[in-house]
């Protein structure tokens, strides 16, 4: 059965001490297909930051910068490492953040989490500027690849969104999809 919001913060609190240590390597081999897409002028937004390990990961400083989260101690962790990311404690089902806002979404190994993960996806399409770029990623044994494209091309569908979509091959534990959306 799919965990509730306060049993997945209990559980991302508690890691925070060794996450970092523990994911980093693993987390930075999922952000390398991404790092030619970035360029200073992006406003990006990250869906379930956790302790920012892809702000660690930057070599370019993007021009806004947003991570929200559930766990406000993965969220004190992103503070810490630099000062410019404003970090918002916040349910990635309902995101709080306005429409059309952002050039650049990302969210890495966060949907398993997510009990319906269209949720999180039709407001990762209403947050997306058009044009913008997407990338989702979600640990296979619980999303396929399958799913997970299925799903963005549905919510595309229904909120007259156009895109292009790519699948990539993520080392070992993910599936991923970049997507390019098209301007209105
Ligand atoms: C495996 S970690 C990935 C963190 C980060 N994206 C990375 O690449 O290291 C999953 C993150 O998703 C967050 N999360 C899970 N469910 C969430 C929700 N409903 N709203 C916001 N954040 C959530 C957790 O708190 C955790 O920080």
């Amino acid at each position: 059965m799919a965990k509730k919001a306060d049993e997945i913060r209990n559980l991302y609190n508690q890691t925070v001490s060794h996450y970092d240590e523990r994911y980093r390597s693993i987390q930075f081999s999922k952000f390398s297909e991404i790092s030619a897409r970035w360029n200073e002028k992006d406003t990006v937004l990250d869906v379930g930051c956790g302790t920012g390990l892809l702000i660690e990961y930057l070599e370019i400083v993007p021009t806004i910068y947003v991570g929200v989260d559930l766990s406000f101690n993965m969220l004190q962790v992103v503070k810490e490492k630099k000062p410019w990311p404003c970090c918002v404690a916040g349910d990635v089902r309902k995101l709080p953040i306005r429409k059309n806002a952002f050039s650049r979404i990302m969210s890495f190994s966060v949907l398993q989490n997510i009990p319906d993960p269209r949720e999180t996806i039709a407001e990762i399409l209403r947050v997306s500027e058009k044009p913008s770029s997407l990338v989702i990623t979600a640990l296979r044994k619980t999303i396929s690849i399958m799913s997970l494209v299925n799903w963005v091309r549905e919510e595309a569908e229904r909120h007259g969104i156009r895109m292009e979509i790519e699948e990539f091959n993520l080392a070992l534990e993910d599936v991923g999809i970049k997507c390019d959306i098209k301007k209105e």
